[in-house]
């Protein structure tokens, strides 16, 4: 099923026979419990009128033990069934939303915010189970129990289902009043224990700038108003909440009351089938009829607050992924690289504008640029992580809009500017660029050793093999909130090494060398160029040291190409590259004199 195919109603078919089960259970629970007291009036007008005697009343006592066990069991099975069906369609529901939220893209991402679409997929599918299990069978309940109660109460006695039937909706009304109310501020308040919670998430992931700029005291009160608030919300929602509930007590106790009272004087004046018996019979009826037709009340909110989550949900499933899979299948894609007449326009702003450049197949090019020119933007187009407003990509003869959005991302790496590690192994990190199919390097119960030798040969190139191997478990060292934290230069190195396990054909390096000190990028360099000579290489950089190996380089300034050449080409040329070849040497000059 595909995620904007997905229907409440779909979600729920699957689990019919439940649901059917759930229902034929409630269904006999309502009888019995409309049954029972039937054998009350009985045994109590049997022994008003002397005519009880000891085996009928140990008959009526086991009917009545056995009539509850039966209650009991179709409520436990009732509620496991629920239990069961929310469990299951929540689950189900969270893959959904995963598997649609991997398939969304950087335009997505850029509109939404994490906090809220982790919300979706927690809170809201939590208020959808909560509606799918109390919600649908519980109001069931309470329609059942409406129904069948008041046949019942209606052909035993009018006058007293007449008071029945005026205060339940009584009672109904003011739960419903009292949830609807609570509901509001405890919106409020959870809202702002969302704040209180993502306040000090930030702070703790954020501890080493808090210490370093010695901001405790600002942090610790800036909590403190947010904690005060929280406590004033929660206090508001309890001033309705503490008041309303006695009202609920007290309509139950006049209910008894007037049931005793009416029914009373016409036992007195001695009215033909009014019996102490019926009177007792109607008080277990308002007992039984009560909690259901309260819990009315509340499930109906349950489904309202239901509702609104899964028109939340519904619009994440609904989304569609900006950049669309082309279907022409093909064996390999060439290593020739022409952008032409590219531009990219963000609303207003012309990041990209009319680009032209052909990158023949087994080159080295490299781009430069001031930041913010438009490098990365013009790097991410070949994995398509955005799609041209103007113009075409190709790589090979194919626009790289006709293949499949896999094929193209297996043929073309990048190492990211700003490298992402996950909280896995280092070798599992490095080792994502390797086929699925190939497992992990680093798997304590399944080693895969050929992961293992190609995660290696990559480090090595990445000139980062000797380092991870100096970590406490090597590559088998876990990173990230549990593990070890990598320098700048060491996630640079990883996420070139990520880069070129996978083998593409067309290798991409955003900056990655820009934190590696100079001795250490001679040697990656070293290394990387015969590697880079078997593909096509694009190097964004701002190091004359990283650019100048290049075939050729090129300038771009404001989202346009303004200077191509080879670095001797370039320096005896007025220009951008000209200034930052003779910046850097000062610079290196002036070193040297330190
Ligand atoms: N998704 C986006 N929406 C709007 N503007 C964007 C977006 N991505 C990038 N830009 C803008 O496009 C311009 C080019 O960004 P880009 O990241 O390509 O710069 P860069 O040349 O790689 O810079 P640096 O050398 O600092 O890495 C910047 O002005 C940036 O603010
Ligand atoms: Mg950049």
């Amino acid at each position: 099923m595909q995620p904007r195919d997905v229907t409440l109603f779909a979600l729920h078919l699957r689990h019919w026979k439940a649901i059917l089960g759930g229902a034929i259970l409630i269904v006999l629970g309502v009888l019995i419990g409309f049954a029972l007291p039937f054998l009350t009036k009985d045994v109590i007008d049997a022994l008003e009128q002397g005519t009880a005697t000891k085996p009928y009343l140990l008959k009526v006592c086991g009917l009545y033990l056995l009539g509850a066990t039966m209650a009991a069991l179709c409520a436990r099975g009732m509620r496991r069934l629920l239990i069961m069906l929310g469990y299951k369609i929540s689950t189900r529901l969270r893959r959904l939303i995963f598997v649609q939220l991997s398939r969304l893209d950087r335009t997505f991402y850029l509109k939404e915010q994490t906090g809220d679409i982790m919300t979706r997929m927690t809170s809201d599918v939590r208020a959808i189970t909560d509606m799918i299990g109390m919600g649908v069978l519980h109001t069931f309940r309470s329609v059942m129990t409406f129904v069948v109660g008041f046949t019942v109460m209606f052909s035993i006695d009018a006058q007293l289902a007449t008071v029945v039937a005026v205060l339940l909706p009584l009672m109904t009304g003011v739960v419903f009043v009292i949830v609807f109310f609570v509901r509001k501020r405890y919106a409020a308040s959870q809202e702002q224990f969302s704040l209180l919670s993502s306040f000090a998430q930030e702070n703790f992931a954020g501890i080493r700038l808090v210490k370093g700029f010695g901001i405790e005291d600002r942090q610790n009160e800036a909590f403190g108003e947010l904690n005060d608030e929280y406590m004033r919300r929660n206090l508001a929602q309890s001033r309705i909440e503490c008041p309303s509930w006695p009202v609920v007590g007290a309509l139950l106790t006049i209910g008894l009351v007037l049931i005793v009272y009416v029914g009373g004087l016409r036992v007195i004046a001695g009215e033909p089938g009014m019996t102490v018996g019926t009177i007792v019979q109607f008080m277990q009826y308002f007992f039984f009829v009560q909690w259901p037709m309260m819990a009315l009340g509340w499930t109906m909110n349950l489904m309202v607050k239901g509702n609104i989550s899964w028109k939340r949900i519904r619009h994440l499933l609904d989304a569609e992924p900006a950049i669309q899979d082309g279907n022409h299948a093909v064996e390999r894609l060439g290593g020739d690289i022409e952008f032409r007449h590219v531009s990219l326009k963000f609303g207003e702003l012309i990041a990209l504008d009319d680009i032209n450049l052909r990158i023949p197949e087994g080159k080295i090019v490299a781009l430069t640029g001031p930041t913010g020119c438009g490098k990365t933007l013009l790097a991410s187009l070949l994995v398509r992580q955005y799609d041209p407003s103007e113009g075409q990509v190709f790589i090979g003869v194919e626009d790289i809009r006709d293949v499949p959005v896999q094929a193209l991302r297996d043929h073309v790496r990048i190492a990211l500017q700003e490298p992402f590690l996950f909280s896995v192994s280092l070798g599992d990190n490095i080792g994502y660029g390797l086929p699925a199919e190939l497992g992990s390097a680093t798997d304590p119960d399944n080693p895969s050793a050929d992961a293992m030798q190609r995660v290696l040969h990559a480090a090595h190139t990445a000139s980062f093999q000797q380092e991870a191997e100096d970590f406490p478990d090597g590559l088998r060292t876990e990173l990230g909130e549990r593990g070890v934290t990598l320098s700048g230069g060491q996630r640079q190195r990883a996420s070139i090494a990520r880069a070129l396990t996978g083998n593409p054909n067309v290798l991409v390096l955003d900056d990655t060398l820009s934190a590696i000190d100079t001795q250490t990028e001679a040697t990656i360099i070293k290394r990387l160029v015969p590697v880079l000579r078997q593909r096509t290489a694009l190097i964004v950089s701002h190091r004359i040291s990283s650019l100048r190996f290049a075939d050729f380089i090129v300038v771009m300034e404001r989202g346009r190409i303004t200077q191509i050449g080879s670095h001797e080409d370039l320096v005896s040329q007025e220009g951008y590259y000209r200034e930052l070849d003779i910046m850097q040497r000062l610079a290196a000059q002036l070193e040297e004199h330190e």
